[in-house]
């Protein structure tokens, strides 16, 4: 075997091996790992629906103070519903800067710490039942000024889901 060969068998079979292991270990209902928090995709081992989600994330304010809270709705457009989550909140200015603000209150989920400088700031499920609507809280982080997006990952089941689904915009002035 020439070594360009050997190079493509072993990773052919490396990615074979991933997908599979993925497919295996990581789909989670449980709730999302940590691995999840980079591209907020689950490792199905399937490709995100690219249609428009029919699940959204609705804040219950559009602009709220510096370090308060607000309620984060998740539920279907119109009917429907969802087996797992996965919601982070960014400075829409700084998306790459990474999780801001802290979760609490979930009524049907946990807290996740993705890497980021705060804990708790990251929101997934704890089992896989159909949920329609889940309902959850965000602080947002003392002495910040700016522009909120809300993403969510919905995952209807195992082989559909919608990756990092964006909300409306909240002000924190
Ligand atoms: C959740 O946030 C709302 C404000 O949107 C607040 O009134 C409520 O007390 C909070 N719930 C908990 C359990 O902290």
């Amino acid at each position: 075997m020439s070594a360009s060969n050997l190079f493509k068998y072993v990773c052919l079979s490396l990615g074979l091996y991933l997908a599979l292991n993925a497919n295996i270990v990581h789909g989670s209902p449980t709730g999302a790992p940590r691995l999840a928090c980079g591209d907020m995709t689950p490792q199905h081992g399937v490709d995100p629906q690219t249609s428009a989600s029919p699940f959204v994330t609705t804040p219950s304010s559009t602009s709220i103070t510096q370090g308060s809270t607000l309620t984060l709705t998740l539920a279907p457009v119109s009917s429907g519903a969802f087996r797992g989550f996965l919601v982070i909140a960014f400075d829409n200015a700084n998306q790459a800067g990474g999780p801001i603000g802290t979760f609490s209150a979930i009524s049907n989920g946990q807290t996740l710490d993705c890497p980021g400088v705060t804990t708790m700031n990251a929101a997934t499920h704890t089992e896989n039942s159909d949920k329609s609507s889940v309902t959850l809280n965000w602080t947002a982080p003392a002495g910040f000024a700016g522009t909120v997006l809300f993403k969510t990952t919905f995952v209807q089941d195992a082989a559909t889901f919608w990756v990092a689904t964006q909300s409306t915009l909240v002000t924190v002035a």
